[in-house]
């Protein structure tokens, strides 16, 4: 007899075989118990027939096996074409392992604060294990993308000395005798990587901490970030657009099943597959956004109102190009005809998510950086690495950065970035 998987049940119709499985509910009448079965692949349900097993296991199915028991069953496989799955086990055999008194998650209306305090119990139930699936096949897309268009992966350290988003975020923490920060962003580290091995990525947790408490921001998140030597911002901007609509295609491809667990019609993806997506001056924005009644001004950050109207408008992601420099950070490239703006872009998601990417071609001129260095409050000391880069065979070089929450949350259509992460840490929140 085999031991198999759940989602593998299709190959072994009409064989006996063993699953390791959960319970996640039961029903059961005088002569038949259907217990709702889960192992993490999959979803499936297991018949009981009274003259089918001992008295025992019947009675024990009925009185001991609580809704997240773990056992072992043994039974035949047969298809099952009222239900989704399409397969159903008939049950001869189980082996209790632990029949888990009192389980807290129900199968009522649970508040979001008592969810997040059981997260690690949470993580079972179908929503979250559709969205760890799909957030599994991003980041595999992610590699696929960016080995097969000759990235290298180059990992940057977490702890640093350096503030590449601002000091005023940053976690300190102290390195021996050194201070040092979580890092922000790996960006400075890719760069250095790019001017080494031309096309590098980065994929790791960075770190903000943002006092404000908002559904877009958490303290941990996960970020993708690549930086291209010999390219200007044109160029990565195809990048972008190209890498954004692979990993909508994929997610399409092989997560169907998750995307509507989590209420997300796959069909409604489709167009975002289909680039380029539009391109906007910050300076046009601010016009869209007064002419639609929004009250900013030009120098202006944007947040949620102005993302959501700009991305309303159009119905595709959509690049804001070119930021006033007092809003964006300073190794940004300057422009070549304006002092008051960057060479850079933040590309918008449809549908109100806000912004899923921040990037920009990156200052190339030694003196320029050094005093951008010097006006956003910081030590020259500090970043003499990150200079040196100017000195020694400067290429123009750009790069991007994609927040892996913010792009699920805006393909699973979630209402906070706090769902598409297994354990979110956030302002108020460290546990689990
Ligand atoms: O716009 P940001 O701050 O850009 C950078 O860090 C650059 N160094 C990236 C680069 O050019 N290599 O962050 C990039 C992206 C944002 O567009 C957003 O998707 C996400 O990271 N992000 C956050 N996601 C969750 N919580 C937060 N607090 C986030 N802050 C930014
Ligand atoms: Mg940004």
């Amino acid at each position: 007899m085999q031991t198999i998987n759940i989602i593998d049940a299709p190959k072994h119709v009409n064989e006996r075989v063993k699953i390791g499985v959960w319970l996640t509910d039961k029903r059961s009448s005088g002569k038949i118990a259907f217990l709702q079965l889960r192992d993490g692949t999959a979803f499936f349900q297991g018949v009981l027939l009274k003259n089918k097993v001992t008295p025992e296991i019947f009675e024990m199915a009925k009185h001991e096996l609580h809704q997240e028991a773990s056992f072992w069953v043994i039974g035949e496989i047969h298809e099952d074409k009222r239900s989704k799955f399409g397969y159903e086990i008939q049950i001869e055999d189980i082996e209790l392992i632990d029949k888990s008194e009192d389980y807290p998650i129900g199968n009522k209306e649970h508040g979001i604060d008592f969810l997040l305090d059981n997260r690690h119990l949470w993580l079972r139930s179908s929503k979250p294990q559709a969205m760890m699936k799909i957030r599994d096949r991003v980041i595999r897309a992610n590699y696929e993308y960016f080995g097969s268009h000759g990235f290298t992966k180059i990992d940057p350290p977490i702890l640093t000395g350096n503030a590449p988003e601002g000091t005023t975020d940053l976690f300190h923490t102290k390195y021996f005798e050194q201070d040092a920060y979580l890092s922000q962003s790996g960006q400075l580290y890719e760069e250095a990587g790019a001017l080494a091995l031309n096309k590098v990525y980065s994929f790791g947790p960075v770190f903000r901490a943002e006092k404000s408490k908002t559904r877009r921001h958490l303290i941990e998140f996960w970020m993708i970030e690549p930086e291209m030597a010999f390219m200007h911002q044109e160029e990565s901007l195809e990048v972008q657009e190209e890498y954004v609509a692979y990993l909508v295609e994929k997610v399409i491809e092989d997560c169907s099943h998750e995307l509507e667990v989590l209420g997300r019609d796959p069909e409604t993806l489709k167009p975002f597959t289909q680039t380029p997506y539009p391109r906007i001056s910050y300076d046009e924005a601010i016009d869209l956004l007064q002419e639609g009644g929004l009250d900013v001004k030009w120098g202006d950050d944007f947040g949620s109102p102005e993302e959501t109207f700009l991305a309303d408008h159009f119905s595709k992601p959509v690049f804001i190009l070119n930021y006033p420099k007092s809003i964006k950070p300073f190794y940004m490239k300057n422009h070549p005809t304006r002092d008051d703006v960057y060479i850079c872009a933040d590309l918008l998601a449809p549908e109100g998510y806000g912004e899923i990417i921040g990037g920009s071609e990156r200052e190339t001129d030694y003196d320029t950086l050094l005093q951008a260095v010097k006006d956003a409050g910081l030590d020259p000391k500090d970043y003499a690495w990150y200079l040196d880069l100017r000195k020694y065979g400067s290429v123009p070089h750009s790069g991007f950065g994609l927040g892996l929450e913010r792009f699920l949350s805006w393909i699973t259509l979630q209402d906070h970035l706090r769902t598409t992460i297994p354990f979110p840490r956030m302002l108020n929140r460290l546990y689990p």
